[in-house]
């Protein structure tokens, strides 16, 4: 007793100031008291690692592959003090799914957010996580990604909030694809004529492991293996085995950091149920596989109700692509059996790649939670966006309504807030493409196509639908899944639709009722995927498909919005060398 103060004052009138105090203005205090900020000082430099056994460089943080996990909680602020050790690139981390509001020039896109961090540099990136749930950050410059600079960044409700389901424990798995050609290499390779593809990836990582010619799998199948598996099987590459206990309910976060590769997830004899879509909550349900495409990330509850006795494999494999790279694996591991102890049947196999179907039935099942904000009816604007490969003067590339994007010298934020001219296209890009005479299912009868850096300049607070139109590659009979990812805000999926999208056929079939808000969506071949977000956000924000050679080969574009409603850039953001220079001069 006696906490709070006061003593000649009328013994009602404390008990009701104390009640006051304690019920109202504590929790208040608390809250803000709660929120912090995290802190963290970053190295980033190329480092010589196994991730798949055999020896290759790669980009580390802190001398680590993966990158360091953020863990956070909703309300507090990030502040990643990023220090480029890299000798001839610059750098650039962009926190995927974090939209970054208010604080448009912490984003992470070179050429549109800020500058590339030049090398001896140190960028300050300032932001705060304002919504629960599983994400990741990666490289957003060339093709650094592909050079394995990601992590995990996960954000869990703020104190005293409860999720909408219950379990027992968490895991963590960041998927990831891996090549042994290195990404200078393979980016000479997209920018060559004739083209050369970097083709299927020799890896599949799990946390950054995963096994090249000496799977687990094989090691479960034939004794040779073992041996050589042991010799390779550095500390690097050994599996992150899962430990569990019997009869818990995991909660399993999933985030795809893959440059190419769709995947499908299974758990041998374990079903998952499905609750969390990019940051979202979603209706649960129930599968036996998941598809998870390159951008997105989900969380799954998973039981462990099979025999106690046994361990069982996880394994991914790849979807949508004939598939040349073996399955990543690791192991379920039941509490008290022993690691090692292998799983008695084999682990489970990724349904038939090109089994759309299949594809199309998960991806249909993702419906919003109920409380999942409502998107507006109407929109104010709509633009469709023809997803072609085209020929530039002989090279390959991607385009949208016939434009592929090549990003400006100098960051779009800086430049339209200050009306730079010249320092990208001012007409407005492409809102459609001739949909009467374009045929889809066929290779462009005129592949030729053209560059460009122009923006789709948003009404501020408008709604915008996307309409994503998929169509046929270069060549005949081929239409590829591209997952597509917006910077800066959520968009619900309307739906998506076989063929051409038609105003008059499909718009009455679009789901306005539960659509789910997510920040990635993919198109499937031949078909089309309808978006709406608002423009609510200022900044510039990159739109484009999370395959990372496809975005490198011109495949994104531009949105801005309410640009001059930020009163400040901070001068890092803005400017590239100087006052980075003058800044990190300042540390050290
Ligand atoms: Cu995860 Cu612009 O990307
Ligand atoms: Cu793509």
């Amino acid at each position: 007793m006696g906490t709070t103060c006061g003593s000649k004052i009328d013994p009602l009138y404390r008990y009701v100031r104390a009640l006051v105090i304690c019920f109202i203005l504590l929790p208040c205090i608390q809250l803000s008291l709660g929120a912090k900020t995290r802190h963290f000082k970053w190295e980033v430099e190329y480092k010589y690692w196994s991730p798949d056994c055999i020896e290759n460089i790669v980009m580390a943080i802190n001398g680590q592959f993966p990158g360091p996990t953020i863990r956070a909680k909703v309300g507090d602020t990030i502040s990643v003090e990023l220090t480029n050790k890299l000798s001839t690139e610059g750098v650039v981390i962009h926190w995927h799914g974090i939209r970054q509001i208010g604080t448009p020039w912490a984003d992470g896109t070179a050429s549109i957010s800020q500058c590339a961090i030049n090398p001896g540099e140190t960028y300050n990136y300032r932001f705060k996580v304002d919504k629960p749930g599983t994400y990741f950050y990666h490289g957003h410059l060339g093709m650094q990604r592909s050079a394995g600079l990601y992590g995990s960044l996960i954000v869990d409700l703020a104190e005293g909030e409860k999720e909408p389901f219950y379990y027992d424990g968490e895991l963590n798995l960041l998927l990831s694809d891996w090549w042994h050609k290195n990404t200078h290499d393979q980016e000479i390779g997209l920018f060559t004529n004739p083209f050369r593809w970097v083709g299927e990836s020799q890896s599949l990582l799990i946390n950054g492991r995963g096994q090249y010619n000496c799977s687990l799998a094989a090691k479960f199948s034939s004794n040779t293996s073992i041996s050589q598996c042991k010799l390779r099987g550095t500390e690097q590459c050994a599996p992150k085995i899962l430990h569990v206990l019997p009869n818990k309910t995991y909660r399993l976060r999933l985030a795809s950091a893959t440059s190419l590769a769709s995947l499908s997830l299974a758990i041998g004899n374990h079903k998952m149920l499905v609750v969390e879509a990019d940051g979202n909550y979603v209706q649960p349900f129930e599968v036996d596989d998941l598809d998870i495409y390159s951008g997105e990330s989900y969380s799954v509850l998973l039981t462990t109700n099979q025999d106690p006795s046994n361990n069982y494999w996880l394994s991914i494999g790849v979807r949508g692509r004939l598939p040349q790279t073996p399955q990543g694996l690791t192991i379920l591991n039941y509490h008290p059996n022993s690691a090692s102890k292998l799983p008695i049947s084999a682990p489970p196999v990724t349904p038939v790649w090109n089994d759309y179907n299949h594809s199309k039935a998960f991806t249909n099942k993702i419906l919003a939670l109920m409380g999942t904000p409502k998107p507006p009816i109407n929109h104010d604007r709509r633009i469709i966006l023809l997803n072609t490969q085209n020929k530039i003067d002989g090279y390959t590339k991607w385009a949208l309504n016939n434009v592929s994007l090549v990003l400006p010298p100098t960051p779009y934020l800086g430049s339209i807030k200050y009306g730079l001219k010249n320092a990208f296209d001012q007409k407005n890009p492409p809102e459609n493409f001739d949909s009467i005479n374009y045929d889809v299912t066929k290779p462009p009868v005129n592949p030729n196509s053209t560059y460009g850096n122009g923006v789709y300049m948003l009404g501020f607070n408008t709604t915008v639908d996307v309409i994503l139109q998929n169509a046929n590659a270069l060549s005949a009979n081929v239409s590829e899944i591209h997952p597509w990812h917006l910077h800066g805000h959520d968009f619900w999926v309307l739906g998506y639709g076989d063929g051409k999208f038609s105003a008059d056929k499909d718009e009455k079939k679009l789901n306005l009722k539960n659509p789910p808000l997510r920040n990635s969506a993919i198109i499937f071949p031949y078909g089309w995927t309808a978006l709406r977000f608002v423009a609510d956000n200022p900044g510039v924000w990159a739109f484009h498909c999370h395959i990372e050679p496809h975005l490198h080969m011109g495949m994104g574009v531009i949105f801005a919005e309410g640009v001059d409603r930020l009163s400040t850039i901070p001068n890092e953001g803005l400017t590239c060398g100087l006052t980075g220079k003058m800044f990190s001069g300042q540390k050290n």
